[in-house]
C-alpha cells in the first residue's frame, strides 16, 4: 500500500540481522502474554502521551501488532496508524488479520528496517515504540531518534518504552542462578551488532538532544507463580534459553539447574518474579 508520507520502506532481514528471538508461533504467543501482562501500564502510558482521535501515529517495531490495535482504536477511523516492522512475513500478516477481524481499517503496515526507514518532515502527530530500540545497534538509535523528531508536527509527541536495568530481574525467594540467566540474555541481545538491551537509560538524553521537551517515568512489574501472568517469564525462559546454551551465551549446567529450580518455584504460590524496570519517555516537539 503506497503512502505519500513515506520515503523509504526498504526491508532488510539478512540472517545475522534478524530479530534476536525470531518469528515463530511461540514467540508471537509470548509477545501476546507480555502485552496482556503490561496492558494496564501501557494504557496509562498511551493516555499520558495524549494521543487522540484523528491523529496519525507510527508504531515502531509493531511485531504482530498488539499495541497497534490499541493505538488504532484511540485514533479511530478519522486517524491512522502506520505500523512498521522488518518482519513482513509473519508479524505483519498476523496484524492485518487481527485488524480485519476487529473491523479496524485505519492501519497501514510497512515492512521496513528502522535503521533506514524515513517519513516526511512534520507528517505525523505521534510516534510510539515499545521493546524495539533495544534490538537496533546502539549507534543506529541516535539517528532514528533524530528522524523521529523530524517526522513530528509541532505539538507532536513521541512515546517510547524500553528496559533500563535488566540485571534487576530477580525471583523471590532468591534464585541462585537467575543472575547468570540475566547476564546471558543481555549478552545475547547485545550480540555482535552492539545493541543495547538497557537503551531506556539513554533515551531521555537522546530525545533532549533531538530538541524535544522530555518527561520520564519508570515502571516495573512483578508476577506471582500459579497465576496466568506467570506465563510471561515462563515463556521467555522456556522458549529462548535453549538457543542461548546452543550459541554459547549460557553454560549448559547453569541452564539445567535453573530450569529445575524454576519448575519448583512455578508450583509455589509465594514465588514472585520481578521484571526489569521500564523507562517510559515522552518527548514533545514544541
Ligand atoms: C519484542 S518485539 C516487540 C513488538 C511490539 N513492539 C510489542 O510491544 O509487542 C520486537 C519487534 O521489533 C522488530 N524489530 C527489531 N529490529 C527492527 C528493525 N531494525 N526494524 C524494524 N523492526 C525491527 C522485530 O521484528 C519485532 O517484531
Amino acid at each position: 500500500m503506497g503512502d505519500k508520507t513515506e520515503i523509504d520502506t526498504f526491508a532488510s532481514t539478512s540472517e545475522t540481522e534478524e530479530y534476536r528471538f525470531g518469528y515463530t508461533h511461540e514467540e508471537m504467543e509470548r509477545l501476546r502474554y507480555q502485552h496482556h501482562v503490561w496492558a494496564q501500564e501501557n494504557q496509562r502510558f498511551i493516555s499520558r502521551a495524549g494521543f487522540s482521535t484523528g491523529a496519525t501515529l507510527v508504531d515502531l517495531g509493531c511485531g504482530p501488532g498488539y499495541t497497534t490495535i490499541d493505538l488504532a482504536q484511540i485514533v479511530g477511523l478519522a486517524g491512522k496508524v502506520i505500523a512498521v516492522d522488518r518482519d513482513g512475513e509473519n508479524s505483519l500478516p498476523l496484524l492485518k488479520e487481527r485488524a480485519e477481524t476487529a473491523g479496524l481499517f485505519n492501519i497501514e503496515t510497512r515492512a521496513a528496517n528502522l535503521e533506514t526507514f524515513d517519513l516526511q518532515e512534520g507528517s505525523v502527530d505521534g510516534v510510539y515504540g515499545r521493546w524495539v530500540l533495544m534490538y537496533l545497534p546502539e549507534a543506529k538509535v541516535k539517528s532514528l531518534i533524530g528522524r523521529i523528531a523530524k517526522w513530528l508536527r509541532p505539538g507532536g509527541v513521541c512515546a517510547l518504552i524500553e528496559f533500563c536495568n535488566y540485571r534487576h530481574i530477580h525471583i523471590h525467594p532468591q534464585s541462585k542462578y537467575l543472575p547468570e540467566i540475566a547476564e546471558a540474555l543481555i549478552q545475547a541481545v547485545t550480540g555482535e551488532r552492539g545493541c543495547n538491551p538497557e537503551i531506556g537509560n539513554d533515551l531521555p538524553g537522546l530525545l533532549c538532544s533531538a530538541g524535544l521537551d522530555v518527561e520520564i517515568n519508570v515502571t516495573t512489574k512483578a508476577v506471582r507463580a500459579t497465576t496466568q501472568e506467570w506465563l510471561w517469564p515462563d515463556a521467555l525462559f522456556r522458549n529462548h534459553l535453549p538457543a542461548l546454551v546452543k550459541e554459547g551465551f549460557l553454560d549448559h549446567s547453569i541452564y539445567d539447574d535453573f530450569l529445575a529450580e524454576w519448575e519448583v518455584r512455578s508450583k509455589e504460590p509465594d514465588s514472585i518474579f520481578f521484571g526489569s524496570p521500564m523507562m517510559e519517555v515522552i518527548g514533545k516537539r514544541l
